[in-house]
């Protein structure tokens, strides 16, 4: 008997976006990558695919990937992208179409984004316009993309218009979330994917957030159990409100928690790596309480505790060596106005009456976001 060719069998739980006619899994757990053929085989309808990653994802795992999808009879056709979210614009998804059609693929193809949330979005946008739609699985391997981008079917590519300002909603056939590859991932980048984690307990779930507080210690160091719990807690949070506003008419909007603000910082860094997209988020997370707390819906105690958590945990908490002199509060308001969630002009924001209790309102006085922007900026 030879034991050596015998693959432990991975350790996983499954979390259902129950959609119709579009429904599918979301696998959380270890030992998924080398499960990958097998669970990619199950939703394909053919027999290959075209696998699309990254520079620095593929020395790490596109090897794994390629042996289980080929052990499982799949082919594979192979994409590396280079890595950054300037590879997420028209010209790197013009060139990957091209690839995918010199493949000469077929709607019976599936397509296997490995990676982040910019492999995740441009694979995914990309799937969803060659040949007017083909199938594709989101392999995430950031904490951001397990537990948000990869999940729910927004796909997209910046423009110099702005962000994820062309895209379209395409659900994946499957999601295949391995914590283990979160063990690879720099700190910077996992704590800004942990802003995100923490956007689920401040927007619907209380007791996430007083166990994220309790535990989010022990996820920073690698604990598995956390860390699974923390990511299946997310999916099942994303899951249910997708599958009840999968085009954000309404309550998917509270996802947005914190994005009204974090997008005005991203714009005036950039979006470069001055400021990561989750670090911007956990900023605008606390201002998106504050603001909730100066209108008088929630408890200042609350939006302490938000303040506190972030900081504890190692994230910016507010604009202190971020912003410069050419950051005004009205720059910052002007970018909010271009983000794509304002409607007309009106700027919708996400606000909570506590923590695990936000809600969404267009009513908000802007002389109010302008003098809460003024103090932030007096640093
Ligand atoms: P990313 O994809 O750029 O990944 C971050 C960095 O980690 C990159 O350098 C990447 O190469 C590297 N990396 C990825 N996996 C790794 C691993 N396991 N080990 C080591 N390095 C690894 O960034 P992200 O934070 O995953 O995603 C951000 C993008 O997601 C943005 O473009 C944002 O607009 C998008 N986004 C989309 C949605 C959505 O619903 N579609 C939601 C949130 C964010
Ligand atoms: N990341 C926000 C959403 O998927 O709606």
């Amino acid at each position: 008997m030879n034991l050596s060719r015998e693959k432990p069998a991975a350790d996983y739980e499954t979390v259902r976006v129950d959609l119709p006619a579009r429904g599918y899994d979301i696998l959380v757990g270890q030992g998924l990558l080398a499960e990958t053929g097998r669970h990619v085989g199950a939703v394909a309808r053919g027999r290959r695919c075209a696998v699309v990653t990254n520079e620095v994802v593929a020395p790490l795992y596109l090897d794994a990937v390629r042996a289980s999808l080929e052990d499982a009879g799949l082919t594979t056709e192979e994409i590396v992208l280079p890595q950054g979210e300037h590879t997420k614009d028209l010209r790197h998804l013009g060139d990957l179409a091209d690839r995918l059609l010199e493949f000469r693929i077929d709607r019976a193809c599936i397509l296997v984004a490995l990676g982040g949330g910019v492999v995740g979005d441009i694979a995914g946008f990309a799937a969803s316009i060659v040949l007017r739609g083909i199938d594709y699985v989101q392999i995430p391997t950031t904490l951001l993309a397990q537990v948000d981008s990869a999940v729910g079917g927004k796909t997209a590519v910046n423009t110099r218009h702005g962000k994820n300002l062309l895209g379209a909603f395409h659900q994946p056939r499957l999601v295949l979330a391995d914590i283990a590859t979160l063990e690879t991932l720099s700190t910077r980048e996992f704590l800004a994917g942990y802003a995100e984690v923490v956007k689920y307990g401040l927007l619907g779930d209380a007791d996430f957030f007083s166990w994220l507080e309790r535990e989010g210690a022990a996820l920073y160091e690698g604990d598995h159990a956390a860390r699974r719990h923390a990511v299946v807690t997310c999916c099942a949070a994303k899951a249910a409100i997708v599958a009840g506003d999968e085009r954000e008419a309404g309550r998917r909007q509270l996802l947005n928690l914190g994005h009204t603000f974090a997008h005005a910082f991203e714009a005036e860094t950039a979006y470069g790596t001055t400021l990561l997209h989750g670090e911007a988020v956990a900023i605008g997370m606390v201002l998106a309480f504050e603001l909730s707390v100066r209108l008088g819906f929630c408890p200042s105690d609350d939006a302490e505790r938000v303040r506190r958590h972030f900081a504890e945990r190692g994230l910016r908490v507010g604009l202190e060596g971020l912003a410069d002199a050419s950051w005004t509060a009205d720059s910052l308001l002007e970018h909010m106005a271009h983000d794509k969630k304002a409607l007309g002009g009106a700027l919708t924001f996400v606000l909570a009456r506590g923590i695990g209790e936000a809600f969404t309102s267009s009513a908000v006085e802007i002389g109010t976001v302008r003098t809460l922007l003024e103090d932030a900026l007096r640093v």
